[in-house]
């Protein structure tokens, strides 16, 4: 496989090389969760959280089991969970197994800027959810603060440009927890006539 720092510029952020990096599995990532289930309708919200819960699961055990302790973000499938509860939903079946072959430089770093970035997208989420679920559905792992405040404590380390080895094992990292996730959204069934 050809190296992916070919065309990087060594003055770049490292979160910049990233964004680049993954955008288009990101696009891709957005829409096949908008298809798999979206947050139109409550059923709609307990199958995205469904989803969040199945995909995050392996990947926390990753952390567990392979980042050092201020590269591990914060875990949430307890939030996801207590969220399914609290609307009647049953935990869903994890994922397949997260793995990236012998742990290498870069790899804690690219799975935890990927993990802790998704809380932006999740603020925004948030945001949509209120509205719509008119303020009462749950939110523990939307609205999770102390992911945001991991985020917040990475950002130091992400916006200043890596070595390359570092760069490379952290794009290789983000590309692949962006490929486990995209497979368990494509995964998913979509129920027709879900109640709303
Ligand atoms: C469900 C559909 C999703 C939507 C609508 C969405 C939306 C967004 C938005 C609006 C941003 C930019 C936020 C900002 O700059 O303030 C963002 C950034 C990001 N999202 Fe998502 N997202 C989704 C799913 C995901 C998932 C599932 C992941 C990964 C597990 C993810 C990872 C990221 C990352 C890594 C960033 C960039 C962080 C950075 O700026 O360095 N997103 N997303």
């Amino acid at each position: 496989m050809a190296p992916v720092m070919d065309n990087a510029d060594p003055r770049e952020s490292l979160r910049a090389h990233l964004r680049t990096a993954t955008m288009a599995a990101h696009d891709l990532l957005d829409h096949a969760m908008q298809a798999a289930s979206g947050w139109q309708t409550r059923a709609d919200y307990a199958r995205f959280l469904a989803l969040q819960h199945a995909a995050r699961a392996p990947l926390e055990a990753w952390i567990g089991a392979h980042a050092p302790r201020g590269l591990a973000p914060p875990p949430q499938s307890g939030l996801i969970a207590r969220d399914l509860a609290a609307l009647d939903c049953a935990l869903p079946a994890p994922a397949p197994l997260f793995t990236l072959g012998r742990t290498g430089a870069g790899h804690a770093l690219g799975t935890a800027w990927v993990l802790a970035g998704s809380a932006l997208g999740n603020r925004a989420i948030a945001k949509q959810v209120a509205r719509i679920g008119g303020g009462t559905w749950p939110v523990a792992f939307l609205d999770d603060g102390a992911m945001m405040t991991f985020w917040q404590g990475l950002r130091e380390r992400v916006e200043r440009p890596a070595g390359i080895e570092e760069a490379e094992g952290a794009t290789r990292a983000a590309e692949a927890v962006f490929a486990h996730f995209l497979a368990v959204a494509e995964g998913a069934q979509v129920p027709e006539g879900a109640a709303s």
